[in-house]
């Protein structure tokens, strides 16, 4: 969710002058998990200035580290040097002022929350918008541009627009929990934990009937497991809740690896061992 920084009346004061003209040279971005790094690193890559913060000990460095090793991929097939793309990344220790930030706490990127209750506890809603960025993020080409109930349309058609200068295809949806990509992926994943569950399939059958079959590039299971089974299980209460339907429960065979401490390649297992 990115919202202008709150603690510059400055920053604020250039906003409200010509928000379209920005280009969002400074992103501050708050949270450096496997959403928070990639997007920190699409930011730098565009030649845009990042400061990024996390408030969990090392978790900068570490995201700073895998950042290092996706962009050395991305060199090879002719991408910016990682030096260079890295040169750009500040960590810095709090939040600081800057033209736009973008909130990734606990790797959830609002993938459910509705905009409008994080808008609702700002003092400036028409500025807050759901951009929904999908991992790996430095790999997949899609950013779901969510608007809350008083997001300006000057808002929505600047990150639309950013969304685009960073190599993206924007796709916008209303405020709904789950949005579009949510609503339709998580059932999908718990429906196949649910095959599981049931003795239907054993996990790699369910993963090649999806991927053969559908020809998606991973199959549910593993997906979930590259999502984190903890945040599959958080997004389907929100689902649950929001939308006051209990077909959105989360499996109990989820909520058991979960409870087992077993969170997918985040934690080395979870329907794989990594
Ligand atoms: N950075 C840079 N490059 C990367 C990368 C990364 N983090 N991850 C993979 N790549 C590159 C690889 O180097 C490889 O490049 P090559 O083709 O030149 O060799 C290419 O991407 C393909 O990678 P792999 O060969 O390792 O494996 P795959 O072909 O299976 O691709 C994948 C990996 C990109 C993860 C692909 O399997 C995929 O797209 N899976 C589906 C992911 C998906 O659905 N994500 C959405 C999750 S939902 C979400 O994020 C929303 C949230 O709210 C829950």
């Amino acid at each position: 969710m990115p919202i202008s920084t709150e603690n510059s009346k400055r920053t604020t004061a250039a906003l409200d002058v010509s928000l379209s003209g920005v280009r969002f040279e400074h992103v501050l971005v708050v949270g450096a998990g496997q959403m928070g790094g990639g997007i920190a690193q699409v930011v730098a890559a565009s030649g845009r200035r990042v400061s990024l913060h996390d408030a969990a000990p090392g978790a900068v460095d570490r995201g700073v580290e895998t950042m290092r090793k996706s962009l050395a991929k991305l060199a090879e097939k002719g991408g910016s040097q990682p030096d260079e793309v890295l040169a750009r990344v500040q960590p810095v220790d709090e939040l600081v002022p800057a033209d736009l930030m973008v909130e990734a706490v606990v790797e959830s990127n609002t993938s459910s929350i509705p905009i409008s209750s994080l808008a609702a506890v700002t003092e400036r809603p028409d500025r807050v918008i759901g951009m929904h960025f999908f991992n790996p993020v430095p790999v997949l080409k899609l950013v779901e541009v969510v608007r809350g109930r008083e997001t300006s349309d000057e808002t929505a058609e600047a990150i639309t627009e950013l969304a685009r200068e960073l190599g993206k295809t924007p796709a916008v949806a209303n405020d709904f929990p789950g949005f579009v990509s949510n609503r339709i992926l998580m059932p999908y994943i718990n429906e196949a934990v649910y095959a599981l569950q049931d003795g239907v399939a054993e996990v790699e059958s369910i993963d090649t009937i999806a991927k053969l079959g559908f020809a998606h590039p991973m199959g549910p299971l593993a997906l979930a497991d590259l999502i984190g089974l903890d945040t599959c299980v958080a997004i389907m209460k929100v689902l649950q809740k929001g939308l006051g339907d209990d077909k959105y429960a989360p499996a109990p065979l989820l909520e058991t690896y979960v409870e087992q401490g077993k969170l997918g390649r985040k934690s080395k297992e979870g329907f794989y061992i990594y």
